[in-house]
C-alpha cells in the first residue's frame, strides 16, 4: 500500500511542528515547511524521520512563503515529484502584529494586508495548489488552524482576529466547493504554549496571560501544541463525515465569563 502524505505549513515550530511529528509517528510521509529559517525546519524533519523510521516514513523540507502563490505551486510540484500524492493539507502558517485592541492607530491598511496575505490568502493558495492531488486521494482533507480570536474578537490584534474570522468563512466556502472529494475543517485553539505568544508578548505579559487564561478556562489549562496536533489528526483522518466545521481546542474558555 502506498504511504499517505501530509503537508503541514509553518511546521518548523510550535503547532505545525507537533502536527508534522504526529503524522510522521503514525507512518505518514510529511512536508516540513518554513518561510524564513531553514535550521529549525531541518531539526523538526530529523525528529519526524526518527519517529517515522519503523514505517520508512519520508520527510521533505520545503521553503515556501504561503503568501506567495508561486512558492505554493512550487511546493505542490515538489510533493508531486517526490510522492505523486497528497492526502491531508494542514494550513497552519500564520502571522500577526501585536497591537492592543484600543490602539486603533497601531494598525494600518498594510498591516491588514500583510496578515490576511498569510492567514487567509495563504491558506487559499495552498489549498488551490494541492487540490488536484487532494482530489485524487481516497480521503483528501484540509485542516485550517484558526483561533478562538475569530469568535471572541480578542487576541494579538484586531487585524489578526478578523483574519481568523475570514479563515473560518473560507473553511465553510471551501468545504462547499471541494466536497464530496475533499473535506475542509478548522481548529480554533485557545492560548497555546509556543514561541508565538512568548516572543510576541514578552515574558512578563505572557506569564500574566497564562495565569489569566488558566483562571478563566473551565478546564483550568492552557493548550499544548500536541493537543492541537491531535485535533489536526482527528479532522484530517478520522472525521470522515465532518466538513465545514470549526473545532475549539481551548480548554473551554468560552464557557466562562470574560
Ligand atoms: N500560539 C497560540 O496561542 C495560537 C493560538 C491560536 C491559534 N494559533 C495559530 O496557530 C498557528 C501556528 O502558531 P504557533 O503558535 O505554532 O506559531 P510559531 O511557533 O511562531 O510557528 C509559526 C510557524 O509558521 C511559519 N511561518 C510564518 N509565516 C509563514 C509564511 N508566510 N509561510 C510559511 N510559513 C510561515 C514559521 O516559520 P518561519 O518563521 O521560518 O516562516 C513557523 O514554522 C498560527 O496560524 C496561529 O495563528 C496560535
Amino acid at each position: 500500500m502506498e504511504t499517505n502524505v501530509c503537508v503541514v505549513t509553518g511546521s518548523s515550530s510550535g503547532i505545525g511542528a507537533a502536527t508534522a511529528r504526529l503524522y510522521a509517528e503514525r507512518g505518514w510521509n510529511v512536508v516540513v515547511n518554513f518561510s524564513r529559517e531553514a535550521a529549525p525546519a531541518e531539526a523538526v524533519a530529523a525528529e519526524c524521520r526518527a519517529l517515522g523510521e519503523k514505517f520508512g516514513a519520508d520527510v521533505l523540507v520545503q521553503r515556501c512563503n504561503v503568501a506567495d502563490d508561486a512558492d505554493c505551486r512550487a511546493l505542490a510540484a515538489a510533493v508531486q515529484a517526490r510522492w505523486g500524492r497528497c492526502d491531508v493539507l494542514v494550513n497552519n502558517a500564520g502571522t500577526t502584529k501585536f497591537v492592543h485592541a484600543r490602539h486603533l492607530d497601531g494598525l494600518d491598511a498594510q498591516d491588514f494586508q500583510n496578515i490576511y496575505a498569510v492567514n487567509v490568502v495563504g491558506a487559499f493558495q495552498m489549498t488551490r495548489a494541492l487540490e488536484p492531488m487532494l482530489k485524487l486521494s481516497p480521503s483528501g482533507a484540509v485542516v485550517n488552524v484558526s483561533s478562538i480570536a475569530a469568535s471572541t474578537g480578542m487576541g494579538s490584534s484586531i487585524a489578526y482576529a478578523a483574519s481568523k474570522g475570514a479563515l473560518n468563512t473560507l473553511t465553510m466556502a471551501l468545504a462547499r466547493a471541494l466536497g464530496p472529494a475533499i473535506r475542509v475543517n478548522a481548529i480554533a485553539p485557545g492560548l497555546v504554549e509556543t514561541p508565538w505568544l512568548q516572543n510576541g508578548m514578552g515574558a512578563e505579559r505572557y506569564a500574566a496571560s497564562v495565569a489569566g487564561y488558566k483562571a478563566r478556562a473551565a478546564l483550568a489549562e492552557i493548550i499544548q501544541p500536541e493537543d492541537v496536533a491531535r485535533a489536526a489528526w482527528y479532522l484530517g483522518v478520522d472525521a470522515t463525515k465532518t466538513s465545514g466545521e470549526v473545532l475549539a481546542v481551548d480548554a473551554a474558555i468560552k464557557l466562562m465569563p470574560v
